[in-house]
């Protein structure tokens, strides 16, 4: 399939780019590196051996995504692109629902517009809001997010099920993944985020690597084992198999949208995390104890058993895979992609 990937310079879609090409896949990149780096696109090159076109574009801009299907014969459509962060979300609602609302209703007009008839979407276990049971099971209905980031998640998946009930030829997977880290094992492409980290695993990667002084965990008086938030860690290798996974099993899904969780079934603390990062690295690293992050929920992990049993998809790297990992690309690059 010829496959463009929306985000496919960022984070997880870089690692998707190559697991694709790697599938068989022909790959086109949108991209309006908003949040990621040209360079990148070099090394999936030099990674896949293959040349990946791009299109540096705004997909908000319904005209250019237009041109853009018009221009391409695209098969399928992995969309990744968006704004991502909780917080900034929480300051800039406008923002997030604009661009991640308008970009996917852009895309989805085009595909309709196009033929296109495939996708797979990148969503998050922050759908399942404060309430649903843990481990959390794609049929929970009560989906809702205490951000306008998570909101849009939800959202966007309500709207991609609206459009497929009104189009019997529209197959749609919402993947919703739990805590993506890790890198490529070749240290040359990983998570590159500007400014001070938001998540765990980049932060750590830059206390070790020198770029700031000490982790802060997030509170320790949580009713947990060690009293740290417990989070499904996924590597992102395992992550961009089950993206292709779902591309290749559209067809025959048991309904034309189906949701899945993309997670280990595991819960691993944030101290634990450390102690991992830290065996990595061969030494200790600086922590503090700081009050708890306002949103944060105590624990929650997936149950992959859908994907599983549907995808034919399972995590199979561990903790310390997903640390070496990311200490071997933020060794190899401290300040993240190069600008030129
Ligand atoms: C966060 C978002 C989630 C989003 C995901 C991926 C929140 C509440 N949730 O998930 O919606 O889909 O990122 O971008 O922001 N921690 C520390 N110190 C740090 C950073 C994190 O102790 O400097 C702790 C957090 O309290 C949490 C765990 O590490 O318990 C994981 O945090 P993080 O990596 O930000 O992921 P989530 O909060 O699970």
């Amino acid at each position: 399939m010829r496959v463009l990937v929306s985000g496919g310079a960022g984070y997880i879609g870089s690692h998707t780019v190559l697991s694709l090409v790697a599938a068989g896949h022909d790959v086109v990149v949108v991209d309006d590196f908003s949040n990621s780096k040209p360079t990148v696109v070099g090394r999936l090159e030099a990674l896949s051996g293959v040349h990946v076109p791009v299109h540096a574009i705004d997909l908000t801009d319904a005209a250019k995504t237009e041109r853009l299907f018009a221009h391409e014969q695209i098969d399928a459509v992995v969309h990744f692109a968006g704004l991502k962060a909780v917080g900034e979300s929480v300051a800039k609602p406008l923002e997030y629902y604009r661009n991640n609302l308008d970009s996917t209703l852009s895309l989805l007009e085009a595909m309709r517009h196009h033929g296109v008839h495939r996708l797979v979407f990148s969503s998050s276990a922050t759908v399942y809001g404060e309430h649903a049971p843990v481990p959390y099971t794609e049929d929970y209905d009560r989906l809702s997010s205490s951000s306008p980031y998570g909101q849009t998640k939800v959202m966007i998946e309500r709207i991609m099920a609206d459009v497929a009930a009104a189009d019997p030829a529209l197959r749609v997977a919402l993947l919703r993944y739990f805590n993506p880290v890790g890198a490529h094992p070749s240290g040359q492409i990983g998570e590159d985020p500007q400014g001070i980290p938001n998540n765990l695993m980049p932060f750590i990667a830059q206390v070790a690597v020198g770029r700031r002084d000490k982790l802060t965990v997030f509170g320790d008086d949580y009713p947990t084992a060690d009293g740290t938030c417990e989070r499904d860690y996924l590597h992102v290798e395992d992550l961009a198999a089950g993206h292709v996974a779902a591309l290749e099993h559209l067809d025959d899904m048991v309904t034309p949208v189906r949701a899945f969780n993309l997670g280990t079934g595991t819960g691993t603390s944030v101290l634990a995390m450390l102690q991992a990062f830290e065996r990595a690295v061969g030494r200790e690293l600086p922590y503090e104890v700081g009050p708890r992050r306002a949103g944060d929920l105590p624990a929650f992990w997936a149950d992959p058993t859908r994907a599983q049993t549907e995808l034919g998809w399972q995590a199979v790297k561990t903790i310390d895979d997903m640390c070496a990992d990311t200490w071997r690309w933020q060794q190899a690059n401290p300040q993240g992609f190069p600008d030129a």
